[in-house]
């Protein structure tokens, strides 16, 4: 993922650097954000993902197969239930559109 030439956050900046912006992906384990969180974490950018449940095996161990852990942050959060969003969940981040049903 290329740095946007309209955002000078984005420009100049090693994306693995703490000055870099940090990407949100919600639904994390999904079939397409997990490929959206793979290609993130290969092009070097922190990533906060987001999942229902950090205790579903199932749906944690493809996030943790992927390369470049050390930039990937999982945290518990439910579309459904608003105060499973508190501030710090999406403060710093630029969230991308969650894709669901
Ligand atoms: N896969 C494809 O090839 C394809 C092609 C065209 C269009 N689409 C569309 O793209 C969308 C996503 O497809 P997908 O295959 O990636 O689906 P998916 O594997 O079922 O992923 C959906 C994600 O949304 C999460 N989610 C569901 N309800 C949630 C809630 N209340 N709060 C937070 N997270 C929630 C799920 O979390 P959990 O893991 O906790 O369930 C899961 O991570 C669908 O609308 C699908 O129709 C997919």
């Amino acid at each position: 993922m290329p740095p946007h030439p309209e955002n000078p956050t984005w420009s100049g900046v090693d994306p693995s650097s703490s000055a870099a912006p940090l990407v949100l992906v919600t639904g994390a384990s999904g079939y397409v954000a997990l490929h959206c969180v793979n290609q993130l974490l290969r092009a070097g950018y922190r990533t906060r993902g987001t999942v229902r449940s950090l205790k579903n095996a199932s749906k944690i161990e493809p996030l943790r197969r992927l390369p470049n852990q050390h930039l990937l942050e999982l945290v518990e959060a439910d579309l459904e239930k608003p105060n499973d969003w508190p501030r710090q969940v999406i403060r710093g981040t630029i969230p991308i559109p969650h894709i669901d049903l």
